[in-house]
């Protein structure tokens, strides 16, 4: 099986003051059985790497599609990596949402992460209509099919499976609804990836202390990719040891 993965999505959260949560994790967890993520806004990516060294990873939280140039407002995926991202999530459905990221759009971001050296954390989720009208799976597929760009690997690519109408609601899928989307992902990923079976594949949304063993018990979920309860050392620590 692949190596777990933690990681925390900050969002529009944090600031330099805010990095001492990180000293804490770390503290805390000094060698956890997973590999450890965190994803803070891109201005606190250098200051965090000074602090954590390779303690943990980092990452971004999007980079743009073209290697460099006039595009006021964005950054490169070789930016992120200069100062000490080995991860990027491309596709979140809060960028899906808020930017009008397609699922081309993704792909040709995460195209540009690879080939920067970047691991592409690569999101995909169904909304609370498309769950009830029963299209769920149809709408995962198609996300899988159109946002992995080729040349994806398990080396330098992850997929995490974020239902939208469960982020940040408190409200997650049943461990059985999970199991089948995850499932569904492996196979799929099977026509597209040569080393599907170590395709690591997150879960995220509502993840929390009180509910992360039961999820990360579930089949093909190799993680989770966390936002509210990342930006608590504690309550992340307890996700860690969770995983
Ligand atoms: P919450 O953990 O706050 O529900 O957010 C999940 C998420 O969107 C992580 O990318």
């Amino acid at each position: 099986a692949p190596r777990k993965l933690a990681a925390g999505n900050w969002k529009m959260n944090g600031n330099r003051a805010a990095l001492a949560e990180i000293d804490t994790l770390i503290a805390a967890h000094p060698v956890p059985g997973c590999e450890v993520l965190i994803c803070p806004p891109a201005v606190l990516l250098h200051p965090m790497k000074a602090r954590v060294g390779d303690a943990i990873a980092l990452g971004g939280q999007d980079c743009h599609a073209k290697a460099s140039g006039a595009h006021t407002g964005d950054i490169a995926a070789a930016q992120l990596k200069d100062v000490g991202a080995a991860y990027v999530i491309l596709g979140h459905s809060e960028r899906r949402a808020d930017h009008g990221e397609t699922d081309v759009a993704v792909a040709a971001k995460a195209a540009a992460a690879h080939a920067a050296g970047l691991t592409a954390i690569i999101c995909v989720g169904e909304t609370e209509a498309q769950r009830d009208a029963g299209e769920t799976l149809d709408v995962i597929a198609a996300q899988l099919d159109g946002s992995i760009p080729d040349g994806a690997t398990a080396a330098n690519t992850v997929i995490a499976y974020e239902p939208v109408w469960a982020i940040g609601t408190g409200r997650t899928p049943t461990t059985g609804q999970i199991a089948e989307v995850h499932g569904l992902m492996r196979e799929r990923l099977a026509g597209k990836v040569a080393d599907a079976a170590q395709v690591r594949l997150l879960y995220g949304g509502s993840v929390k202390p009180g509910n992360a063993a039961e999820i990360f018990a579930i089949p093909h979920v190799d993680g989770a990719l966390v936002g509210g309860a990342s930006l608590k050392a504690d309550d992340f620590g307890a996700i860690i040891a969770a995983l």
